[in-house]
């Protein structure tokens, strides 16, 4: 399978458009160590014609002209975006549907029925596309022997349940429910390759844990460096964990569980936020990644499993 990372920042991207903390004052007066990022999505085809969409970011137009295999152009009107997979109903996952509007049949959505309910209700935005070209929901069962999507050949999915956060917007809110986010295992039916993704991951349960050790690559949540970060600048007064993002340094943190993953796994953070040092290639904070073998995506990274 061929993975494209088209988005690789937290909601906010990199810079993001209010902050002046350390990385996007650096960013903006031109310092060559921070690259600027979109957010957050995926995209992942087996047969490099059919390809489907991880999470619709704000930034999904910016995103498909930077990719030109999103548009074969094979009519007027045409895309090789055959499916969109929603992992959550967050903002920064959700917001580029309504740039797909022109497609020309229904958009065929996967998502968690806890998601799509979100998404009728605190932020109604499969209501107004509606008026659009709709959706073909399809369910996303949890766990079992998974399922597949007819327009995207040759790939299989695992989807697991994940404690993380759903949106502001949500009833259950700090409250997570199965469903509400959920990881994802890709796999490549040709090669038996796995890929698992999971780009808000609040805490590791053994189920979780178990995906990750059965994957060639994780590719995983990589929000915040100290489980205080935002606290400590003064930009929230949420911890990293309270937002259901592990942190990568600390005790129980995204590094310690990766060191336990055999030195085979690729190991690849995502959902990376503004504020984070790793964002500058110069860090020591990166040079920590670095010795224990993780490495950072970036906007147009490739993955072949
Ligand atoms: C998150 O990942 O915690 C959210 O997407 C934050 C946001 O974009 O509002
Ligand atoms: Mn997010
Ligand atoms: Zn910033």
């Amino acid at each position: 399978m061929r993975v494209r990372v088209l988005g690789s920042s937290a909601g906010g991207g990199f810079p993001q458009w209010n902050c002046n903390c350390p990385n996007c004052d650096a960013y903006r007066k031109g310092s060559i160590t921070l690259r600027a990022r979109t957010q957050s999505s995926i995209a992942v085809s087996a047969d490099q014609d059919n390809w489907v969409l991880f999470n619709a970011s704000p930034d999904i137009l910016e995103q498909i002209k930077s990719f030109p295999d999103l548009q074969p152009a094979r009519a007027l009107r045409d895309t090789a975006i055959k499916a969109v997979f929603l992992i959550d109903a967050q903002i920064d996952h959700t917001t580029g549907l309504y740039m797909l509007r022109e497609h020309r049949q229904p958009l065929e959505l996967w998502c968690h029925t806890l998601v799509r309910d979100d998404l009728m209700s605190g932020n109604p935005l499969l209501k107004v596309l509606e008026h659009y070209c709709g959706v073909n929901w399809h369910d996303v069962p949890l766990g079992g022997t998974g399922f597949s999507m007819a327009d995207v050949p040759g790939l299989r999915f695992e989807a697991l349940p994940l404690i993380s956060n759903a949106p502001p917007y949500s009833p259950h809110r700090d409250r997570p429910q199965a469903g509400d986010n959920v990881g994802v295992t890709l796999i490549d039916i040709a090669s038996g390759k796995r890929l698992f993704y999971a780009p808000g991951l609040g805490q590791m349960e053994p189920p979780v844990w178990a995906a990750m050790q059965a994957a060639d690559c994780v590719l995983v949540d990589g929000t915040l460096w100290t489980n205080d970060e935002m606290i400590t600048l003064g930009a929230s007064a949420k911890t990293s964990r309270d937002m259901g993002h592990m942190p990568q340094s600390g005790p129980d943190g995204m590094i310690e569980w990766l060191d336990k993953l055999p030195a085979s796994t690729r190991k690849v953070l995502i959902h990376i936020n503004n504020t984070n040092p790793i964002l500058d290639e110069l860090s020591p904070q990166r040079d920590v990644l670095r010795e224990h073998g993780i490495e950072v995506s970036f906007d147009g990274m490739e993955i072949e499993l």
